[in-house]
């Protein structure tokens, strides 16, 4: 190699080096123990309430079908949470074991699918919902 390549080969390794290390240190710094918690990719206020609010609720507060079948108050998070009179319908971080779930992407048997002889939810509302329940199901 002759000289001049070879000083400008010398310096494009110690740039690399040196940007390397950069990106090191900073990795470091947001992986460091005061990171702040990770922003959740879903909320039950932004993402599932509007769901239950427009989908859901006529029948799912008192007075109602699906309340007074079920005992499902679906108006606030805390009756959500709640579920049925026979138990929980959300198994927080665990989407695939929650009832809620499989009745609506359909998986249940098709009598008890929700909402109630309507249209399913959209894939996109859905996966919200499973997003949420995998973040933990907090009320958020
Ligand atoms: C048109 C009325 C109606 C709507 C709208 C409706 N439900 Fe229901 N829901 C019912 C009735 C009636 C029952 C009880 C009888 C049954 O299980 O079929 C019920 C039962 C349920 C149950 C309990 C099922 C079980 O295994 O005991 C869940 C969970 C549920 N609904 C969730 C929802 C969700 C979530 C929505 C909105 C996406 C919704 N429902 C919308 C009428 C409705």
């Amino acid at each position: 190699m002759n000289r001049p390549l070879s000083v400008l080969a010398a310096l494009a390794v110690a740039v690399l080096a040196a940007a390397h290390f950069t990106f090191e240190a900073m990795g470091q710094q947001t992986r460091g123990k005061d990171r702040p918690p990770p922003v959740p990719k879903a909320t039950f206020r932004e993402d599932v309430l509007p769901v239950l609010k427009g989908r859901c609720m006529d029948c799912h507060s008192p007075g109602n079908a699906g309340f007074e079948a079920s005992g499902l108050d679906l108006r606030s998070y805390e009756g959500l949470m709640k579920g049925t009179k026979f138990g929980p319908m959300v198994v927080a971080r665990d989407p695939e074991s929650s009832n809620l779930m499989l009745l609506l992407d359909g998986r249940a048997d098709p009598k008890i699918r929700m909402p109630h002889g309507a249209k399913r939810l959209s894939v996109c509302d859905r996966d919200a919902i499973r997003q949420w329940i995998r973040e933990g199901a907090l009320n958020n």
